[in-house]
């Protein structure tokens, strides 16, 4: 750890607050900033009226998610003018997005930092202080290099790792390509080095992200695919399990799948979003595959890896969607039973091609559509979970149950939540629990 009175960027105000929106990939950026500040003597206050530093780390998704960091920042008015020296920092996909819009909708917000610029944190926030003035930093074109300080991360026995960054696949209805900039991968020596470290540290799960992680290897030299990742992590030592997210249907290979069959510490699970079920919408969508080729490689999937569980996102009410569209994606989720899935109503995204199209699904249709899909993946994941009591299924044992702090909470290669009665001590273990009871969302059982 570098110490503060060692730090480039001294700064004596140093209590942060930080409040993060958005998907994992957003939650891990969030962590490493956060690293940034600690190394630089900065502690984490859970109050944003106790911090010298306010920042929220946002996304750009949907409108409500805006509208979200939008209200907050509002109600920092008052606190400013009470206290002006205090700064204010939007970070992440909205501030791509937004730029210096930002200032002017909330001109008491101080800091605007971009998807690719977070590594110069502790200097920007040093820049405002010393020029007394805003500080705009969304340029593109930085290559995020962040040495992490593996002690900082929430969850002691899992960590998610950055493979690569960015999205080239542009769906017509998506901000992430347009606020997290082109892909760009890491390399195999630079992530096995830090998995090494994470797990000397006493992980034993990562999480791969990457916004389309079969990309994962595309332009750097070798031609080196997701697959050769894995194997690489494979063979780490004191790691337990790999997992890795988010998959594209288009770009994922039978090839990956024979591979990821042949890695034991590799989980039978994919999150691998369908979208929608009916083959115009998803033309409509640029998704690059039909719902027939979808079913298909599920079907491979489940022949060559036995156990595989798949989770799925879906949008209602795309633009033109038709009950017989609607339908079809009814009839994909009866067919396929997913694990889990998350739904959401469309949202229009300025900038994307689909912004285009008439937004021309009433709301109450998309509420409708939300709630019926949403029952339908309830029921099914019910009945599948059921098929689980009187099974013993493998758990990576986290900590006491948030709901229930006499219990112990982990987590299924299949990543099934389970609580069970155990020992403390069986924390960071891998261990044996017999599945009693469940619940669409929970596993019970009792270790064997
Ligand atoms: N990279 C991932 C996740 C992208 S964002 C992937 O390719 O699947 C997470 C989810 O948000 C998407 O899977 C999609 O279902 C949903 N989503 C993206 N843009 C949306 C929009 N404009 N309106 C509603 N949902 C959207
Ligand atoms: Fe968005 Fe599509 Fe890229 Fe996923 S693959 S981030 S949905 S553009
Ligand atoms: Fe949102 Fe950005 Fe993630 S837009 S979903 S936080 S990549």
């Amino acid at each position: 750890m570098i110490h503060s009175s060692n730090s480039m960027y001294k700064d004596q105000h140093k209590t942060v607050f930080f409040e993060t929106f958005g998907c994992q990939m957003n939650k891990l950026d969030a962590e490493l900033s956060l690293g940034l500040l600690l190394e630089e003597g900065y502690q984490i206050v859970d109050k944003a009226d106790e911090a010298d530093v306010i920042l929220f780390n946002t996304c750009s998704v949907r409108q409500h998610a805006e509208d979200k960091v939008y209200s907050h920042l509002g109600a920092l008015k008052t606190l400013k003018k009470k206290h002006p020296e205090v700064i204010v920092g939007v970070l992440g996909c909205m501030a791509q997005k937004d730029g210096k819009a930002i200032f002017k909708r909330m001109p008491h917000v101080d800091l605007v930092c971009g998807t690719r610029m977070f590594a110069r944190l502790p200097e920007l926030i040093l820049n405002i202080r010393n020029r007394g003035s805003h500080v705009l930093a969304v340029d593109e074109d930085q290559i995020i290099h962040v040495k992490r300080a593996v002690s900082h991360r929430p969850n002691f026995y899992q960590a998610f790792v950055t493979v690569i960054r960015g999205c080239d696949n542009f769906c017509s209805y998506c901000i992430v390509p347009h606020v997290r900039g082109r892909e760009i991968s890491r390399t195999i020596s630079d992530i096995k080095e830090e998995v090494e470290a994470l797990v000397a540290n006493g992980c034993k799960e990562v999480t791969l992200l990457g916004q389309n992680i079969n990309s994962y290897g595309k332009g750097l030299p070798g031609g080196v695919t997701l697959g050769d990742l894995l194997s690489e992590l494979n063979d780490i030592d004191g790691l337990g399990r790999i997992r890795f997210v988010t998959s594209h249907p288009a770009d994922m290979s039978r090839d990956l799948i024979r591979t990821i069959s042949r890695l034991g510490k590799v989980c039978e699970y994919l999150h691998m979003p369908a979208q929608s079920g009916s083959d115009q919408i998803l033309k409509r969508m640029r998704r690059g595959y039909t719902a027939g080729y979808y079913r298909d490689l599920i079907s491979y999937a489940r022949e060559v890896i036995p156990h595989m569980m798949v989770a799925s996102d879906f949008i209602v009410g795309f633009p033109g969607e038709t009950d017989e569209d609607f339908q079809e994606t009814v009839r994909l989720m009866e067919e396929i039973r997913f694990q889990n899935c998350f739904i959401f109503k469309y949202s229009p995204r300025t900038g994307t091609k689909a912004a285009e199209l008439e937004d021309d699904v009433a709301d109450e249709v998309k509420r409708a559509r939300n709630m019926r899909l949403l029952e339908l993946q309830k029921g099914i994941s019910l009945a599948e979970n059921k098929k689980l009591i009187g099974r013993v299924v493998q758990v990576l044992v986290e900590g006491a149950s948030k709901s229930d702090s006499n219990k112990l909470s982990g987590r299924t290669r299949q990543n099934h939540i389970v609580v069970f009665n155990g020992s403390r001590e069986s924390t960071g273990k891998l261990i044996d629990v017999l599945i009693h009871e469940v619940t669409d969302l929970t596993l019970y059982g009792t270790p064997t």
